[in-house]
């Protein structure tokens, strides 16, 4: 068959050959380098990180008590003072709805499944996790800027993926309820 090859669909041979095969290898060595700078940005300048704790929790029965149960979810102040937000990804909604955290405060957000593996990011901030069930998702942000924020599940969990999404109101924290979040939790009401 290779006879059969014209001059002109037969591969560059000697000098012409190997002046290709360096462009190629040139290219893919800038494109490597090219996504490493891409992947220290993001981690250093926004302070995107993979979750660092490994914790773990039954998730089946979330709803019988303990830290992820209904009283629980929402946003509470710690008797050490800082402000913990507790959210449960289910098909299909995020409990609760809608999240109330006050801005300039170090915020920890915990979140669980109660069934299958979501997803969930907060519009333009830092906050960007994977929850999957049997373990604890902990993110650590502070909010800059009061107003509202569309908080979507994007890791495809079902049918009612697309309608899965809590919304996340910023408030000014002179605003904030600290005094009831240290009593119970407290969300948008
Ligand atoms: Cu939950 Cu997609």
């Amino acid at each position: 068959m290779a006879e059969t090859l014209n001059a002109e669909h037969r591969p560059p041979q000697g000098e012409a050959g190997e002046r290709i095969e360096r462009l190629w290898a040139r290219s893919m060595t800038a494109l490597i380098v090219l996504l490493l700078v891409v992947l220290v940005f993001t981690s250093a300048h926004w302070g995107l990180h993979p979750p660092s704790r490994l914790e773990t929790i039954d998730s089946t029965s979330l709803h019988k008590g303990g830290e992820f149960s209904e009283a629980n979810l929402g946003t509470s102040i710690a008797p050490d003072g800082s402000t913990v937000v507790r959210v449960v990804a289910q098909q299909y909604a995020f409990v609760p709805s809608c999240v109330l955290v006050p801005a300039g405060v170090p915020v920890t957000m915990r979140l669980a499944s109660a069934d299958v593996v979501h997803g969930f990011l907060i519009q333009d901030t830092n906050v960007n996790a994977m929850v999957v069930p049997g373990y604890v998702t902990t993110v650590r942000t502070t909010f800059r800027d009061s107003g509202e924020r569309l908080m979507p599940c994007h890791e495809f969990c079902g049918v009612g993926h697309q309608a899965m999404w809590a919304h996340v109101r910023i408030v000014d924290a002179k605003q904030f309820p600290f005094e009831d979040a240290k009593a119970k939790a407290v969300s948008c009401g």
